[in-house]
């Protein structure tokens, strides 16, 4: 079989029971340790953690590795006009076992891509679309040696993938709350589809129940 030319993309998440994967407020505080202990496991397998800026201006998160010892991974940002701030953690936290890429356009002057550099980040320019093309840059990422990406939202990348058809398998955790609110996050975003018979189609391949949470995994049809 010839080899894809894309990496094998798992989205991962944890979502309210009405497929919310963060409050009006940006709250996503959904997973206990139990969860966060098996996300963390799957990190350790993959070669790279992808998220949205969306998701690094409301969480700065580290996307590191607690409970494991591990090799370490790329961390992926898609930040189209560069715009996270140069003291998210993403850039300040332990670099040297988390190197991270941001993925941007070629609309970025040169003198902003600098101060990113100079930070030890990795920029890489994905031509001049006003976002960043994931068409275009997913064969780029397979080149740079990534074979396997965590997708760790939010709703509006997950969208993006989804669209895009992207999405090899999911991983997902029903977190015991319903939030309810037209403007909190939902697991995808963006426009949707308008037929079912339009949208992919998964196979649910395990699901694992434990107290109050379940989670469930899917993979392509
Ligand atoms: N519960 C969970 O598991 C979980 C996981 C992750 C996030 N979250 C929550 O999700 C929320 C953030 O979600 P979000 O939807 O606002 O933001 P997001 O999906 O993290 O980021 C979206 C932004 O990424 C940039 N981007 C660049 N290229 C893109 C592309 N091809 N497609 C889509 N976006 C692209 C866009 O900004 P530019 O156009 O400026 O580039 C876009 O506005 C936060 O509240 C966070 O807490 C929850």
């Amino acid at each position: 079989m010839k080899e894809s030319n894309k990496p094998y993309v798992i989205l991962s998440a944890a979502m309210t029971i009405d497929g919310k994967i963060a409050t009006k407020k940006g709250d996503s505080e959904l997973s206990d340790k139990a969860d966060w202990k098996e996300v963390h496991k799957l990190r350790t397998q993959v070669d790279a953690i992808m998220v949205g800026k969306g998701t690094i201006l409301k969480d700065n998160p580290k996307l590191h590795i607690k409970y494991y010892n591990h090799r370490g991974y790329y961390r992926l940002v898609l930040d189209s006009n560069l715009t996270i701030p140069l003291d998210s953690n993403v850039i300040s936290f332990q670099q040297e076992i988390y190197p991270t890429i941001i993925c941007t356009t070629e609309n970025v002057p040169l003198d902003k891509i600098k101060k990113y550099e100079d930070k030890g980040v990795k920029i890489i320019n994905v031509g001049d679309d006003k976002r960043v093309s994931l068409i275009k840059l997913l064969p780029i990422l397979k080149n740079l040696g990534i074979n396997t990406i965590l997708l760790e939202g939010g709703g509006n990348l997950n969208w993006s993938f989804i669209e895009n058809n992207l999405i090899n398998e999911i991983r997902l955790t029903i977190a015991p709350w319903i939030v309810g609110g037209k403007e909190a996050t939902s697991l995808v975003e963006g426009i949707g589809f308008e037929k079912i018979v339009s949208a992919p189609r998964f196979e649910l391949f395990d699901v694992k129940v434990r107290t109050y949470y379940i989670t469930l995994r899917y993979k392509r049809k």
